[in-house]
Protein backbone atom coordinates (compact mmCIF):
# COMPACT_ATOMS: atom_id res chain seq x y z
CA UNK A 1 0.00 0.00 0.00
CA UNK A 2 1.10 3.63 -0.81
CA UNK A 3 2.81 6.37 1.70
CA UNK A 4 0.01 9.82 1.18
CA UNK A 5 1.63 12.78 2.09
CA UNK A 6 -0.77 15.61 2.44
CA UNK A 7 1.05 19.29 2.53
CA UNK A 8 0.10 22.56 2.49
CA UNK A 9 1.96 25.16 -0.23
CA UNK A 10 1.31 28.02 0.79
CA UNK A 11 1.85 29.58 4.35
CA UNK A 12 -0.24 27.82 6.29
CA UNK A 13 -4.16 27.31 6.53
CA UNK A 14 -4.76 26.14 3.19
CA UNK A 15 -7.75 23.99 4.71
CA UNK A 16 -5.93 21.09 5.32
CA UNK A 17 -7.99 19.88 7.84
CA UNK A 18 -10.44 19.09 5.82
CA UNK A 19 -8.62 17.37 2.73
CA UNK A 20 -7.24 14.92 5.47
CA UNK A 21 -10.17 14.43 6.97
CA UNK A 22 -11.57 12.98 3.67
CA UNK A 23 -8.40 11.11 3.02
CA UNK A 24 -7.62 9.75 5.79
CA UNK A 25 -11.19 7.52 5.53
CA UNK A 26 -9.22 5.53 3.20
CA UNK A 27 -6.04 4.98 5.27
CA UNK A 28 -4.96 2.81 7.68
CA UNK A 29 -2.54 5.12 10.19
CA UNK A 30 -2.11 8.79 10.22
CA UNK A 31 1.14 10.44 10.72
CA UNK A 32 2.05 13.69 11.81
CA UNK A 33 5.83 14.55 11.85
CA UNK A 34 6.57 18.36 12.82
CA UNK A 35 4.93 21.42 14.33
CA UNK A 36 3.05 21.26 17.80
CA UNK A 37 0.05 23.16 18.79
CA UNK A 38 0.60 26.00 16.43
CA UNK A 39 -1.18 24.68 13.76
CA UNK A 40 -5.09 24.27 14.23
CA UNK A 41 -6.84 22.19 11.57
CA UNK A 42 -10.51 22.26 11.69
CA UNK A 43 -13.26 19.63 10.11
CA UNK A 44 -16.44 20.08 9.97
CA UNK A 45 -19.01 17.18 10.21
CA UNK A 46 -22.21 17.83 9.60
CA UNK A 47 -23.21 20.07 12.48
CA UNK A 48 -20.60 19.81 14.62
CA UNK A 49 -16.44 21.51 14.38
CA UNK A 50 -13.79 19.56 15.40
CA UNK A 51 -10.83 21.83 16.09
CA UNK A 52 -7.46 19.72 16.27
CA UNK A 53 -3.80 21.20 17.10
CA UNK A 54 -1.93 17.83 18.05
CA UNK A 55 -4.40 14.86 17.39
CA UNK A 56 -4.26 13.87 13.57
CA UNK A 57 -7.46 14.38 11.90
CA UNK A 58 -7.69 10.30 11.29
CA UNK A 59 -9.09 10.05 14.88
CA UNK A 60 -12.61 10.82 13.62
CA UNK A 61 -12.37 7.82 11.32
CA UNK A 62 -11.08 5.44 13.99
CA UNK A 63 -8.29 4.90 12.25
CA UNK A 64 -4.36 4.61 14.21
CA UNK A 65 -2.95 8.13 14.76
CA UNK A 66 0.16 8.54 15.30
CA UNK A 67 2.24 11.78 16.49
CA UNK A 68 5.89 11.33 15.27
CA UNK A 69 9.04 12.00 17.04
CA UNK A 70 9.84 15.64 15.25
CA UNK A 71 6.05 17.16 16.71
CA UNK A 72 6.86 19.29 20.00
CA UNK A 73 4.60 18.07 21.82
CA UNK A 74 2.62 20.44 24.80
CA UNK A 75 1.27 17.88 26.94
CA UNK A 76 -1.56 20.20 28.84
CA UNK A 77 -2.52 20.87 24.86
CA UNK A 78 -2.42 16.92 24.42
CA UNK A 79 -4.31 16.06 27.21
CA UNK A 80 -6.99 18.84 26.79
CA UNK A 81 -7.73 17.46 22.95
CA UNK A 82 -7.67 13.97 24.57
CA UNK A 83 -10.71 14.84 26.38
CA UNK A 84 -12.67 16.75 24.34
CA UNK A 85 -12.52 13.92 21.39
CA UNK A 86 -13.22 11.60 23.72
CA UNK A 87 -16.34 13.21 25.88
CA UNK A 88 -17.56 13.99 22.25
CA UNK A 89 -17.42 10.28 21.94
CA UNK A 90 -14.33 9.87 19.46
CA UNK A 91 -12.58 7.01 20.16
CA UNK A 92 -9.05 8.00 21.32
CA UNK A 93 -7.20 5.97 23.31
CA UNK A 94 -6.00 2.38 21.60
CA UNK A 95 -6.13 4.72 18.18
CA UNK A 96 -3.31 7.40 19.11
CA UNK A 97 -0.12 6.70 19.88
CA UNK A 98 3.11 9.44 20.33
CA UNK A 99 6.39 9.06 19.48
CA UNK A 100 8.93 8.52 22.48
CA UNK A 101 11.20 10.50 20.95
CA UNK A 102 8.95 13.68 20.57
CA UNK A 103 10.16 17.15 22.16
CA UNK A 104 8.17 18.09 25.04
CA UNK A 105 7.03 21.98 24.89
CA UNK A 106 7.77 23.52 28.82
CA UNK A 107 6.87 26.71 30.13
CA UNK A 108 9.98 28.16 29.92
CA UNK A 109 9.48 27.24 26.14
CA UNK A 110 6.05 29.49 26.15
CA UNK A 111 7.74 32.58 27.96
CA UNK A 112 10.44 32.25 25.93
CA UNK A 113 8.76 32.72 22.94
CA UNK A 114 6.49 35.55 24.02
CA UNK A 115 9.43 37.50 25.36
CA UNK A 116 11.97 37.16 22.57
CA UNK A 117 8.98 38.51 20.49
CA UNK A 118 8.20 41.38 22.46
CA UNK A 119 11.38 42.58 22.33
CA UNK A 120 11.77 42.11 18.41
CA UNK A 121 9.40 44.51 18.12
CA UNK A 122 9.01 46.03 14.89
CA UNK A 123 11.02 43.01 13.40
CA UNK A 124 8.86 40.23 15.43
CA UNK A 125 7.71 37.04 13.54
CA UNK A 126 4.48 37.38 14.66
CA UNK A 127 5.15 33.25 16.67
CA UNK A 128 1.25 31.91 17.68
CA UNK A 129 3.17 31.80 20.93
CA UNK A 130 2.89 28.07 21.69
CA UNK A 131 6.78 28.28 22.16
CA UNK A 132 7.66 26.21 19.21
CA UNK A 133 10.94 27.84 18.47
CA UNK A 134 12.57 27.56 21.83
CA UNK A 135 11.40 24.31 21.76
CA UNK A 136 13.17 23.52 18.21
CA UNK A 137 15.88 25.46 19.68
CA UNK A 138 16.74 23.48 22.70
CA UNK A 139 16.01 20.01 20.45
CA UNK A 140 19.69 21.54 18.26
CA UNK A 141 21.47 22.39 21.36
CA UNK A 142 20.35 19.34 22.92
CA UNK A 143 18.78 20.88 25.86
CA UNK A 144 15.51 19.36 24.73
CA UNK A 145 13.73 16.76 26.93
CA UNK A 146 12.34 13.69 25.53
CA UNK A 147 8.73 12.77 26.14
CA UNK A 148 10.48 9.20 27.20
CA UNK A 149 12.73 11.23 29.68
CA UNK A 150 9.54 12.07 31.64
CA UNK A 151 8.98 8.73 33.14
CA UNK A 152 12.20 8.45 35.01
CA UNK A 153 10.95 11.23 37.96
CA UNK A 154 15.27 11.97 39.34
CA UNK A 155 16.63 12.00 35.74
CA UNK A 156 13.58 14.01 35.16
CA UNK A 157 13.96 16.60 37.58
CA UNK A 158 17.26 17.14 37.36
CA UNK A 159 17.45 17.85 33.33
CA UNK A 160 14.28 20.76 34.38
CA UNK A 161 16.43 21.53 37.25
CA UNK A 162 19.18 22.64 35.33
CA UNK A 163 16.88 24.06 32.00
CA UNK A 164 14.91 26.11 34.49
CA UNK A 165 18.37 27.76 35.89
CA UNK A 166 19.16 28.83 32.78
CA UNK A 167 16.61 30.08 31.23
CA UNK A 168 15.68 31.92 34.56
CA UNK A 169 19.37 33.75 34.21
CA UNK A 170 18.52 34.59 30.51
CA UNK A 171 14.74 35.72 31.65
CA UNK A 172 15.84 37.86 34.01
CA UNK A 173 19.22 39.60 32.01
CA UNK A 174 17.08 39.88 28.77
CA UNK A 175 13.23 41.03 29.41
CA UNK A 176 13.67 41.22 33.43
CA UNK A 177 11.36 38.21 33.54
CA UNK A 178 9.86 36.46 36.26
CA UNK A 179 11.88 33.19 37.81
CA UNK A 180 9.92 29.92 36.77
CA UNK A 181 9.68 27.11 39.20
CA UNK A 182 11.24 24.30 38.84
CA UNK A 183 9.85 22.22 41.11
CA UNK A 184 6.30 23.45 40.21
CA UNK A 185 7.05 22.17 36.94
CA UNK A 186 8.46 18.90 37.65
CA UNK A 187 5.57 18.09 39.91
CA UNK A 188 2.91 18.98 36.61
CA UNK A 189 4.58 17.75 33.92
CA UNK A 190 5.51 14.45 35.87
CA UNK A 191 1.72 14.06 36.34
CA UNK A 192 1.12 14.62 32.48
CA UNK A 193 3.30 12.25 31.80
CA UNK A 194 1.51 9.79 34.41
CA UNK A 195 -1.94 10.36 32.37
CA UNK A 196 -0.37 10.42 28.39
CA UNK A 197 1.68 7.15 29.69
CA UNK A 198 -1.13 4.63 27.52
CA UNK A 199 -0.30 7.20 24.69
CA UNK A 200 3.34 6.95 24.29
CA UNK A 201 5.47 4.17 22.72
CA UNK A 202 8.27 3.30 19.83
CA UNK A 203 6.21 5.08 16.69
CA UNK A 204 9.00 3.88 14.65
CA UNK A 205 8.66 0.55 15.09
CA UNK A 206 4.81 0.80 14.92
CA UNK A 207 5.35 2.45 11.64
CA UNK A 208 7.72 -0.04 10.45
CA UNK A 209 5.56 -2.94 11.15
CA UNK A 210 2.59 -1.03 9.45
CA UNK A 211 4.49 -0.78 6.64
CA UNK A 212 5.67 -4.32 6.94
CA UNK A 213 2.40 -5.49 7.02
CA UNK A 214 0.84 -3.54 3.78
CA UNK A 215 -0.70 -1.23 5.34
CA UNK A 216 -2.12 2.28 4.18
CA UNK A 217 0.16 5.20 5.58
CA UNK A 218 -0.82 8.30 5.24
CA UNK A 219 1.07 11.12 6.44
CA UNK A 220 -0.44 14.93 7.66
CA UNK A 221 1.58 17.90 7.09
CA UNK A 222 0.81 20.98 9.23
CA UNK A 223 1.55 24.72 8.24
CA UNK A 224 2.48 25.40 5.13
CA UNK A 225 6.14 25.05 2.61
CA UNK A 226 6.28 28.93 2.40
CA UNK A 227 6.65 28.39 6.28
CA UNK A 228 9.51 25.73 6.27
CA UNK A 229 12.41 26.91 8.18
CA UNK A 230 14.68 26.13 5.54
CA UNK A 231 12.71 26.95 2.57
CA UNK A 232 10.22 29.41 3.58
CA UNK A 233 10.35 32.74 4.23
CA UNK A 234 12.76 32.75 6.23
CA UNK A 235 13.21 34.26 9.30
CA UNK A 236 9.16 34.45 8.88
CA UNK A 237 8.98 30.93 9.26
CA UNK A 238 8.27 28.51 12.03
CA UNK A 239 11.03 26.17 13.36
CA UNK A 240 10.24 22.65 11.93
CA UNK A 241 10.70 21.10 8.09
CA UNK A 242 7.04 21.94 6.90
CA UNK A 243 8.01 20.39 3.86
CA UNK A 244 8.08 17.21 2.21
CA UNK A 245 11.62 16.50 3.56
CA UNK A 246 10.46 16.86 6.92
CA UNK A 247 8.55 13.02 6.62
CA UNK A 248 11.22 10.92 7.35
CA UNK A 249 13.22 13.09 10.32
CA UNK A 250 10.37 13.60 11.89
CA UNK A 251 8.50 10.44 11.86
CA UNK A 252 11.04 7.37 11.04
CA UNK A 253 9.56 6.53 7.86
CA UNK A 254 11.93 5.75 5.23
CA UNK A 255 12.30 8.60 2.39
CA UNK A 256 12.12 6.52 -0.21
CA UNK A 257 9.00 4.85 0.97
CA UNK A 258 6.66 8.27 0.35
CA UNK A 259 5.05 7.23 -3.31
CA UNK A 260 2.54 10.31 -3.24
CA UNK A 261 2.16 13.73 -2.43
CA UNK A 262 -0.88 15.72 -2.65
CA UNK A 263 -0.30 19.25 -2.12
CA UNK A 264 -3.68 21.77 -0.56
CA UNK A 265 -3.37 25.13 -1.83
CA UNK A 266 -6.15 27.93 -1.18
CA UNK A 267 -7.63 29.24 -4.16
CA UNK A 268 -6.54 32.67 -2.41
CA UNK A 269 -3.82 33.35 -0.53
CA UNK A 270 -3.56 33.73 3.29
CA UNK A 271 -1.16 34.38 6.00
CA UNK A 272 -1.01 34.70 9.68
CA UNK A 273 2.20 36.82 11.36
CA UNK A 274 4.65 39.10 9.48
CA UNK A 275 6.66 38.63 6.54
CA UNK A 276 6.73 39.16 2.92
CA UNK A 277 3.44 38.47 1.00
CA UNK A 278 3.91 40.18 -2.50
CA UNK A 279 0.01 39.47 -3.56
CA UNK A 280 -1.38 40.77 -0.27
CA UNK A 281 -4.78 43.17 -0.72
CA UNK A 282 -5.03 45.82 1.98
CA UNK A 283 -8.08 46.75 0.39
CA UNK A 284 -11.66 46.12 -0.29
CA UNK A 285 -11.05 42.45 -1.72
CA UNK A 286 -8.82 41.28 1.35
CA UNK A 287 -11.42 42.46 3.69
CA UNK A 288 -14.03 41.00 1.48
CA UNK A 289 -11.94 37.90 1.52
CA UNK A 290 -11.51 37.56 5.25
CA UNK A 291 -14.81 38.00 5.95
CA UNK A 292 -16.02 35.45 3.42
CA UNK A 293 -13.75 33.36 3.92
CA UNK A 294 -13.23 33.47 7.95
CA UNK A 295 -9.92 33.91 7.27
CA UNK A 296 -8.95 34.36 11.39
CA UNK A 297 -6.42 31.96 12.98
CA UNK A 298 -7.79 28.48 14.20
CA UNK A 299 -4.75 28.51 17.07
CA UNK A 300 -4.65 32.14 17.87
CA UNK A 301 -8.45 34.01 16.94
CA UNK A 302 -5.68 36.32 14.76
CA UNK A 303 -7.35 38.09 11.45
CA UNK A 304 -5.46 36.37 8.56
CA UNK A 305 -3.84 38.80 6.08
CA UNK A 306 -5.45 38.06 2.97
CA UNK A 307 -4.87 38.58 -1.30
CA UNK A 308 -4.98 36.92 -4.70
CA UNK A 309 -3.22 33.92 -5.83
CA UNK A 310 0.21 33.75 -6.46
CA UNK A 311 1.17 31.22 -9.04
CA UNK A 312 4.48 31.90 -9.00
CA UNK A 313 5.23 31.05 -5.32
CA UNK A 314 2.96 28.46 -6.19
CA UNK A 315 5.28 26.89 -9.17
CA UNK A 316 8.02 27.20 -6.95
CA UNK A 317 6.12 25.45 -3.96
CA UNK A 318 4.76 22.00 -5.67
CA UNK A 319 7.59 21.77 -7.67
CA UNK A 320 10.18 21.71 -4.28
CA UNK A 321 6.93 19.37 -3.00
CA UNK A 322 7.24 17.47 -5.66
CA UNK A 323 2.94 17.00 -5.61
CA UNK A 324 1.36 14.56 -7.99
CA UNK A 325 -1.53 16.71 -7.49
CA UNK A 326 -3.66 18.94 -5.83
CA UNK A 327 -6.61 19.94 -3.67
CA UNK A 328 -7.93 23.83 -4.27
CA UNK A 329 -9.79 24.78 -1.53
CA UNK A 330 -12.44 27.56 -0.54
CA UNK A 331 -13.27 27.76 -4.33
CA UNK A 332 -16.86 29.39 -3.10
CA UNK A 333 -15.56 32.09 -1.15
CA UNK A 334 -14.24 33.80 -4.47
CA UNK A 335 -18.09 34.21 -5.85
CA UNK A 336 -19.03 37.42 -6.08
CA UNK A 337 -16.01 39.29 -7.02
CA UNK A 338 -16.04 40.81 -10.41
CA UNK A 339 -12.40 40.02 -11.17
CA UNK A 340 -9.76 37.57 -10.25
CA UNK A 341 -6.40 38.15 -10.27
CA UNK A 342 -3.44 35.61 -10.81
CA UNK A 343 0.10 36.18 -10.31
CA UNK A 344 2.21 35.33 -13.06
CA UNK A 345 5.57 36.70 -12.39
CA UNK A 346 7.26 39.41 -9.82
CA UNK A 347 8.72 42.65 -10.77
CA UNK A 348 12.11 42.72 -8.58
CA UNK A 349 14.41 45.88 -8.59
CA UNK A 350 13.00 46.71 -12.32
CA UNK A 351 12.95 43.38 -13.71
CA UNK A 352 10.51 40.44 -14.33
CA UNK A 353 10.91 36.96 -12.74
CA UNK A 354 9.21 34.10 -13.43
CA UNK A 355 11.07 31.86 -10.47
CA UNK A 356 10.33 32.49 -7.34
CA UNK A 357 13.34 34.15 -5.63
CA UNK A 358 14.32 31.74 -2.49
CA UNK A 359 16.33 35.00 -0.78
CA UNK A 360 13.84 36.46 1.60
CA UNK A 361 15.73 39.61 0.59
CA UNK A 362 14.74 39.40 -2.56
CA UNK A 363 11.63 38.21 -1.78
CA UNK A 364 10.41 41.02 0.32
CA UNK A 365 10.48 43.31 -2.65
CA UNK A 366 8.10 41.52 -5.19
CA UNK A 367 6.26 43.52 -7.07
CA UNK A 368 3.35 41.22 -8.15
CA UNK A 369 2.51 40.97 -12.04
CA UNK A 370 -1.32 40.12 -12.59
CA UNK A 371 -3.28 38.42 -15.06
CA UNK A 372 -7.11 39.31 -14.63
CA UNK A 373 -9.79 36.99 -15.11
CA UNK A 374 -13.57 37.66 -14.88
CA UNK A 375 -15.39 36.80 -11.79
CA UNK A 376 -18.54 35.22 -11.34
CA UNK A 377 -21.76 35.68 -8.91
CA UNK A 378 -23.27 32.05 -9.30
CA UNK A 379 -23.12 30.15 -5.69
CA UNK A 380 -20.62 27.52 -5.98
CA UNK A 381 -21.23 25.26 -2.87
CA UNK A 382 -23.74 23.02 -3.92
CA UNK A 383 -21.73 22.10 -6.88
CA UNK A 384 -20.91 17.81 -6.79
CA UNK A 385 -18.83 17.68 -10.55
CA UNK A 386 -16.47 20.13 -11.83
CA UNK A 387 -19.57 21.23 -14.96
CA UNK A 388 -21.88 21.89 -12.33
CA UNK A 389 -19.31 24.98 -11.24
CA UNK A 390 -19.89 28.55 -13.28
CA UNK A 391 -17.90 28.44 -16.69
CA UNK A 392 -16.01 31.46 -15.28
CA UNK A 393 -15.32 29.42 -11.98
CA UNK A 394 -13.36 26.45 -13.89
CA UNK A 395 -11.74 29.10 -15.91
CA UNK A 396 -10.20 30.23 -13.35
CA UNK A 397 -9.66 26.78 -11.87
CA UNK A 398 -7.93 26.01 -15.06
CA UNK A 399 -5.60 28.77 -15.67
CA UNK A 400 -4.29 27.75 -11.82
CA UNK A 401 -3.69 24.14 -13.41
CA UNK A 402 -1.64 25.68 -16.44
CA UNK A 403 0.25 28.02 -14.25
CA UNK A 404 1.38 25.02 -11.65
CA UNK A 405 1.36 22.48 -13.84
CA UNK A 406 -0.30 20.31 -11.58
CA UNK A 407 -3.76 18.35 -11.93
CA UNK A 408 -5.85 19.87 -9.42
CA UNK A 409 -7.36 16.65 -8.81
CA UNK A 410 -10.07 17.32 -5.95
CA UNK A 411 -12.08 20.80 -5.69
CA UNK A 412 -13.71 22.22 -2.17
CA UNK A 413 -16.58 24.24 -2.20
CA UNK A 414 -17.62 24.56 1.31
CA UNK A 415 -16.07 23.53 4.84
CA UNK A 416 -18.41 20.24 4.99
CA UNK A 417 -17.34 16.79 4.02
CA UNK A 418 -20.05 16.35 1.21
CA UNK A 419 -18.83 20.28 -0.49
CA UNK A 420 -16.28 18.08 -2.56
CA UNK A 421 -15.85 17.84 -5.98
CA UNK A 422 -14.01 14.91 -7.20
CA UNK A 423 -12.24 15.25 -10.38
P1 LIG B 1 5.45 29.71 15.34
O1 LIG B 1 5.30 28.46 14.57
O2 LIG B 1 4.44 29.86 16.44
O3 LIG B 1 6.85 29.93 15.82
O4 LIG B 1 5.15 30.94 14.36
C1 LIG B 1 6.01 31.26 13.28
C2 LIG B 1 5.20 31.73 12.08
O5 LIG B 1 4.45 30.65 11.56
C3 LIG B 1 4.17 32.83 12.40
O6 LIG B 1 4.06 33.67 11.28
C4 LIG B 1 2.89 32.04 12.58
O7 LIG B 1 1.74 32.84 12.34
C5 LIG B 1 3.06 30.98 11.53
N1 LIG B 1 2.31 29.76 11.82
C6 LIG B 1 2.63 28.79 12.70
N2 LIG B 1 1.73 27.80 12.68
C7 LIG B 1 0.84 28.13 11.74
C8 LIG B 1 -0.31 27.47 11.21
O8 LIG B 1 -0.68 26.36 11.59
N3 LIG B 1 -0.98 28.14 10.24
C9 LIG B 1 -0.57 29.34 9.76
N4 LIG B 1 0.50 29.99 10.21
C10 LIG B 1 1.21 29.38 11.19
Amino acid sequence: MPVTCVIGTQWGDEGKGKIIDLISSRADVVVRYQGGANAGHTVKVRDQKFVFHLIPSGILHGKINVIGNGVVVDPAQLLAEIEEFSTRGVKVEGNLFVSELAHVVFPYHKAMDKLSEGRRGGARIGTTGRGIGPAYADRATRAGIRLAELFDRDHFARRVHANVAERNVIMKALYDGPPLDADAIVEEYYGYAQRLKPFVTDTVRLLRRALNSGRYVFVEGAQGVLLDVDFGTYPFVTSSNASTFGVGIGSGLPPRRLDEVMGVTKAYTTRVGEGPFPTEDLGETGEYLRKKGGEFGATTGRPRRCGWFDGVAMRFAVDLLSCDSIALTKVDVLTGLDELKICTAYRVNGEVVHDYPTNPLLSSQCEPIYETLPGWSEETRGARRFEDLPARCRQYIEAIERMIGRPIGLVSVGPDREETIYR
